[in-house]
């Protein structure tokens, strides 16, 4: 029998009596005055008046009890490294590197980007700054320089920490030459940086901004150099996490230090079913929201041992390893996207590779980022034996809205529903006109305010931006931007995005930006930017351009272009690898591209032919150009 019910219940009864019971779990300098204060922030502010530090508590505080337990090991076939870190080790270097960031003028509430591939330095570099009370925006590093300067631009970091390079399978990304073009396009000016040299390519260092990590690191370890943990506020911000917006202007996903541990540690116990000590591995990456909630804060908090993984779920060097890391590191559950699973079922269908290994350690398998397919879900189950999970959050939440709560007591699974809401969670089905819709009923998935502890207070410094994208459609809940719709036993079923947000691999990337990228083509004239059904990838984008008139030169040559601008500027993350010329886009009346219908076609669906439609000859255009793809085209 689940306790799901009952527990949820607790919370409805008593919501702030339910996450006073939950934030025991956490060390506290000083108490919070308020557990919650509906009067502070935009919605109400969490333990308004707490004193604490989310580093202390991801390391200090377990070292009475697990000083030489691993916390964090390192697994990274790309380098053919595994390295572990004790508690005691990890809190070591965290301290040095604190130190450090210290004597380079860091104080608390100052902002440092860090733009690092998935090396323990990057793990080490968040939790330094959170021990000192520095504010860390982590850039993902499939991004392009521009991407970096935005963020720069908008954080206004002192300090940046970042590594000469990534390593992506058949090739180094030089990551200092993206950090060096992005200072150059930005406005705002770090003035400093620390710069982690990988042996495998080492980067120049510009004199008198670059400082070289290693270097400084031994000299603070050899004077004795260490920070303590700077007493913050519940309610200061730990870090900032950018996100696709329906512009190219991310959104600066805010969170605060005492809610954000509150939620996280509860999670690890109620909804993964994982206890202290036990090894938890999520499959991401830290520049994304699960890599800074469940690769670095939630399995520290809870003091379990948390794997770091630089490779991918194929070809780094096979489609077995990650049934190798689980067999090896003797993992209990593992948290990835769906789409590792499926670029892992189509090199092995049969689950082969699975065989080789011993999993006997390993409990359960959860999914998050994108929609689970119920095919993936399904051969997972086969080949795995063990409970598959879908749960579904956002950049916003920090942690999962809907879930399959295993610590709890898992409820039966229906496929293509990542379950039931979490405590804290309060979720309903809106229509356009705000009413609430019934069972079954398909509409904007919305949360009645106030959000649970853990999720964004803000968006950074503009509280207007976010009160207009989240808040003020349907005033007195908060706005998902997905849609969907909840059945008769309370299941969330959470079908597409109500915006222009697609996700590519797990990853969230705005067609609105990659759009404002190709109208700067001299000669594009217009654009539209869809995400199209992709076996792999769930989706990805392809963008239709319209050129200027006269413009002589082969399409195929600006479709390259275009394709490599996106590139560019955005980054290889964006997948933008389909470009095609049409004579013209179609359009309501009013002059709005019909980008629904033309994923429809994409994708091969039914459509219906709209109403507000101003020439419907433009739609058996659309077809023959994405025939001429090879793509499916349905006629209604
Ligand atoms: N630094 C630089 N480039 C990066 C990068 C990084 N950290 N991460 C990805 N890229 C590049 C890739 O090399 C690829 O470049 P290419 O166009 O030259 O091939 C491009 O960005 C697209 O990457 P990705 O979408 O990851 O596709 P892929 O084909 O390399 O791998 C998967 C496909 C399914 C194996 C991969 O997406 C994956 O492992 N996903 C796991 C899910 C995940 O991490 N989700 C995050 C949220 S939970
Ligand atoms: P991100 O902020 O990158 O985590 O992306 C959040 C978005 O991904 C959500 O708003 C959904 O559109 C989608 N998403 C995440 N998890 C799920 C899931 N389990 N099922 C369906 N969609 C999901």
């Amino acid at each position: 029998m689940s306790r799901y019910h009952e527990v949820y219940r607790a919370w409805q009864t008593d919501p702030e009596g339910f996450w006073a019971e939950a934030a025991r779990e956490i060390d506290w300098f000083e108490p919070w005055q308020k557990v919650f204060d509906p009067y502070a922030g935009q919605y109400g502010r969490w333990f308004a008046g707490g004193i604490c530090n989310t580093a202390y508590n991801c390391l200090d505080r377990h070292l009475p009890a697990r000083a030489d337990q691993p916390a964090l090991i390192y697994d990274s076939p790309v380098t053919e490294t595994k390295e572990k870190y004790t508690y005691a080790q990890l809190r070591d270097e965290v301290a040095v590197l604190a130190g450090v960031i210290q004597d380079l003028g860091v104080r608390k509430g100052d902002r440092v980007i860090i733009y690092m591939p998935m090396i323990p330095e990057a793990v080490i570099a968040m939790l330094a700054c959170a021990r000192i009370g520095a504010i860390h925006s982590v850039v993902f590093g499939g991004f392009a320089a521009k991407e970096l300067a935005t963020r720069i631009d908008d954080a206004k970091p002192k300090l940046v920490l970042s590594a000469s390079c990534g390593i992506e399978p058949g090739r180094i990304v030089a990551y200092k030459p993206l950090l060096d073009e992005a200072i150059a396009q930005a406005q705002h000016k770090p003035q400093q940086c620390l710069i982690y040299q990988r042996p495998i390519e080492e980067a120049q260092l510009v004199p008198g901004r670059d400082h070289d990590w290693s270097e400084r690191l031994a000299a603070a370890k050899a004077a004795g150099r260490a920070a303590e943990c700077v007493p913050l506020a519940a309610t200061d911000p730990l870090y900032i996490l950018y996100t696709s917006g329906t512009t190219g202007q991310p959104k600066g996903v805010v969170r605060d230090n005492g809610g954000h541990m509150v939620a996280l540690k509860w999670s690890m116990r109620n909804i993964y079913g994982i206890e202290p000590g036990e090894v938890y591995w999520a499959a991401s990456d830290v520049g994304w929201v699960v890599g800074h909630s469940y690769i670095v804060y939630a399995p520290l908090l809870h003091g379990a041992t948390t794997v770091l993984f630089e490779g991918k779920p194929v070809g780094t060097p096979d489609a077995g390893v990650f049934w190798r890391v689980i067999a090896e590191h003797k993992v209990a559950a593992l948290f990835t996207a769906p789409t590792a699973f499926r670029a892992i079922k189509k090199e092995d269908p049969e689950g082969q590779f699975i065989g080789n290994y011993d999993l006997s350690h390993f409990r359960t398998l959860f999914f998050a980022g994108e929609r689970a397919d119920p095919d993936t879900i399904q051969w997972a189950e086969r080949h795995l034996g063990v409970p598959v999970i879908d749960h579904w959050w956002q950049t916003e939440t920090g942690w999962a809205i809907a879930a399959n709560p295993v610590g709890l007591g898992a409820l039966p699974v229906k496929y293509g529903s990542p379950s039931v809401p979490m405590p804290g969670y309060d979720v309903r089905i809106l229509d356009e006109g705000q009413k609430e819709l019934p069972a079954g009923e398909t509409g904007a998935i919305v949360v009645k305010l106030p959000l649970p502890p853990g999720c964004l207070p803000t968006l950074w410094q503009n509280d207007a931006r976010f009160r207009e994208s989240y808040l003020a459609e349907f005033p007195g809940y908060y706005k998902t931007a997905d849609a969907g719709y909840i059945d008769e036993d309370g299941y969330i079923y959470v079908m597409a995005r109500t915006d222009d947000i697609i996700n590519v691999a797990g990853h969230r990337l705005s067609t609105g930006a990659m759009e404002e990228v190709i109208a700067e083509h001299k000669d594009v004239a217009e654009c539209a930017v869809i995400g199209i059904a992709d076996s792999l990838k769930g989706q990805v984008p392809a963008g239709f351009l319209v050129l200027n008139a006269g413009v002589a030169r082969p399409e195929s040559e600006i479709e390259s272009e275009v394709v490599a601008m996106v590139r560019a500027r955005i980054g290889p993350v964006a997948a933008f690898k389909t470009a095609i010329t049409v004579k013209r886009l179609p359009k309501t009346r009013s002059g709005k591209i019909l980008r629904g219908t033309m994923r429809k076609i994409a994708d091969g669906e039914d459509y219906k032919m709209p109403a507000t439609i101003d020439d419907p000859a433009i739609l058996e255009e659309i077809a023959e150009a994405l025939a001429a793809r090879g793509l499916p085209a349905a006629r209604s």
